[in-house]
């Protein structure tokens, strides 16, 4: 087995406005909703820290302060709580290790090609993992998480390496579509293309890219030369499509549950679904949905 340069940076786009959530987002960021608890941007912070991150850059803008602050230590939080003897726990975890979190601004919204292009300088010449934080991929229980299971088979095959999923034929112009190509296994599969949003009819498959990716440094100069694609952004599945051909790709479906929280009704599908499983309230949140369905 060859061996691959590891993957210890991973940018985490989080400049959106949110506009499918306001009035919420008027004056937090949409990564700061929580599902239960937790804010969805640690959700996907936790991934990448289980799969070997070991930098988070976030690529934000303004008004998306809270979230780095999410991550820092709270001093007067863990003072207070612990001069009363209050569980600690709650608060993990925490920005623990200084320099570990680096942003960087997306100044003007052009699109997800430009805004993973904002991170060049710190991405630099390794390969690098990329979250959308509104894709909540849950492992089953006792499984690794969706990241830790690409970098798995990142260290197999190497290359440009996105998660995909399957959704009904009539949903994939919502998304980025791949043409499968060879199988290498059951969740493996060559990419030989990929395309933005195309109208359904024109769809090479129903395999969507699903909000988590691995490639090589060398995309951020194929986006600097990227123009324009749907919806007038520029968009990082064309720059991916430029580099099919040379250099590996490959597509992993996840083994484990999606939740699309880009769209309310993800959103709330999370929430009940976690909630459910949660031991301290599961129970309860049971007898409460079988009352509020009679
Ligand atoms: C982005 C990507 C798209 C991907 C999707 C996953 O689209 O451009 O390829 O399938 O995320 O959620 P967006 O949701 O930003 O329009």
């Amino acid at each position: 087995m060859t061996t691959h340069k590891p993957i210890k940076k991973a940018v985490f786009p989080v400049a959106g406005l949110g506009t499918r959530f306001l009035p919420a987002t008027k004056a937090i960021p949409k990564e700061m909703l929580p599902i239960v608890d937790r804010p969805l941007i640690q959700y996907a912070v936790d991934e990448a820290r289980e799969a070997g991150i070991e930098q988070m850059i976030f690529v934000t803008g303004r008004g998306k302060t809270a979230i780095v602050e999410h991550f820092d230590v709270a001093y007067e939080l863990e003072d207070t709580m612990s001069s009363r003897g209050k569980d600690m726990s709650a608060l993990e975890p925490t920005g623990a290790t200084p320099g570990d979190i680096i942003t960087v601004r997306q100044q003007v919204p052009m699109g997800l090609g430009h805004a993973i292009w904002c991170a060049r300088a710190i991405v630099g010449d390794e390969p690098f993992a990329i979250f959308l934080p509104d894709e909540l991929m849950v492992a089953h229980q006792g499984g690794t998480g969706c990241m830790k299971q690409m970098v798995e088979a990142y260290e197999e095959v190497g290359g440009n390496l996105i998660s995909v999923l399957e959704v009904p034929q009539e949903e994939v112009s919502s998304y980025g579509v791949i043409a499968p190509g060879a199988e290498k296994s059951d969740t493996l599969v060559e990419v030989t293309g990929l395309v933005e949003k195309p109208p359904v009819s024109e769809a090479p498959s129903n395999k969507i890219i699903s909000g988590r990716y691995i490639l090589q440094p060398e995309v951020m100069r194929t986006l600097e030369t990227q123009g324009k694609g749907a919806g007038g952004e520029i968009q990082l599945t064309d720059a991916m499509a430029r580099m099919i051909g040379e250099q590996p790709f490959h597509a992993k479906t996840f083994e484990g549950r999606r939740f699309d929280c880009g769209s309310k009704t993800g959103f709330v599908e999370a929430t009940l679904a976690l909630a459910l499983e949660r031991e301290d309230m599961g129970d309860e949140l049971r007898e409460i949905m079988t009352r509020l369905l009679g």
